[in-house]
């Protein structure tokens, strides 16, 4: 299965790049960045450096600065300043290919009518993709990607970070009539990294070290912003979904986006009772198999370690 990552490195996004390029049943094509977690020129240095550590040969596209049209946020308390803080990383070493993500996306699309695109991100590089080529849409297989929430947010009570960081963008996307997956905060708090995670995550060598500390950091912030022990695989979600459907449950429903509202700007306003009579959108996680999750996230990493 050929995928386009998109994504803003980001402990979590770090896994979903490893854990896509770890499962033989994916093809990743190519890495595209956006402004997210951490600024753009971090979030596709950090993509670079993940890439590097495995010696893994993918090519990484930039894309957008900013959001279509609110300003910038980032997430320095949850990712650090790099977006990518907690371990010794070295140096990325591989280039930025010049072309523009969006024009790769495009690009990619026109060559191969099967690919699947899995955002971790704001929505920006994508919904921009689909104004600037309306024509390649319909080209477009499926979108597996992570934002949402249906019961909470996580920036406000209302609404997850990657949709609140582009409202806008998001809401192009859901309306864009191409067959998404949707894995909200209520399906990725299911998935949470304990202390026996991170140990499991050291045993598999020197490498996984450097991944172990990331998912201190990461697990350190969350206990200072939300008080809770364990952290949220939240971006994995989406690729693990690619290539293990079935220890996740879904449910069908129209999905919109809210960009206007007082104290629900950025949420994801998911019909749960089909209220609305419009078309089911997307395709929402609810649940997932915890244990199974990461006996299968443990073994696919391990195909990594002759890397
Ligand atoms: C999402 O926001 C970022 O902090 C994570 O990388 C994830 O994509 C969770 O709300
Ligand atoms: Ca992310």
């Amino acid at each position: 299965m050929r995928i386009i990552l998109d994504c803003d490195p980001g402990h979590d996004d770090a896994f979903a790049i490893l854990l896509s390029v770890a499962s033989k049943e994916i093809e990743l094509l190519g890495v595209t960045t956006v402004v997210g977690n951490s600024y753009l020129e971090n979030t596709t240095k950090n993509a670079r450096t993940v890439l590097d550590l495995f010696d893994i040969d993918v090519p990484v596209f930039a894309g957008c600065d900013k959001p279509l049209f609110r300003n910038v946020i980032v997430a320095p308390d949850i990712h650090g300043k790099s977006g990518l803080e907690g371990a010794q990383l070295p140096p990325a070493k591989r280039p930025i290919e010049r072309l523009h993500a969006v024009d790769f996306i495009a690009q990619t699309l026109e060559k191969y009518s099967d690919v699947v695109l899995v955002p971790t991100g704001p929505l920006t590089n994508i919904a921009l993709f689909m104004i600037r080529y309306p024509h390649l849409i319909k080209r477009i297989a499926l979108i597996v990607l992570m934002g949402g929430g249906i019961a909470f947010g996580n920036v406000t009570p209302a609404a997850e970070f990657n949709i609140f960081a582009d409202p806008e963008a998001a809401k192009i996307v859901f309306q864009s009539g191409v067959p998404i997956v949707m894995a909200p905060l209520d399906v990725t708090h299911q998935v949470v990294v304990t202390e026996e995670e991170v140990r499991k995550m050291r045993l598999l060598g020197a490498k996984f070290d450097l991944l172990a500390d990331l998912l201190v950091f990461f697990k350190s912030t969350y206990k200072r912003v939300f008080g809770i022990e364990g952290v949220p695989l939240h971006d994995p979600c989406t690729v693990m979904y690619l290539i293990h459907p079935e220890i996740f449950e879904t449910k069908d429903y129209h999905v919109d986006v809210e960009t206007k509202g007082e104290l629900t700007y950025g949420q994801t306003v998911v019909d749960v009772w089909r209220t609305t009579g419009k078309t089911l959108n997307a395709k929402v996680m609810l649940r997932a198999d915890r244990m199974r999750f990461f006996d299968l996230f443990f073994e696919k990493l391990s195909q990594l370690r002759e890397a």
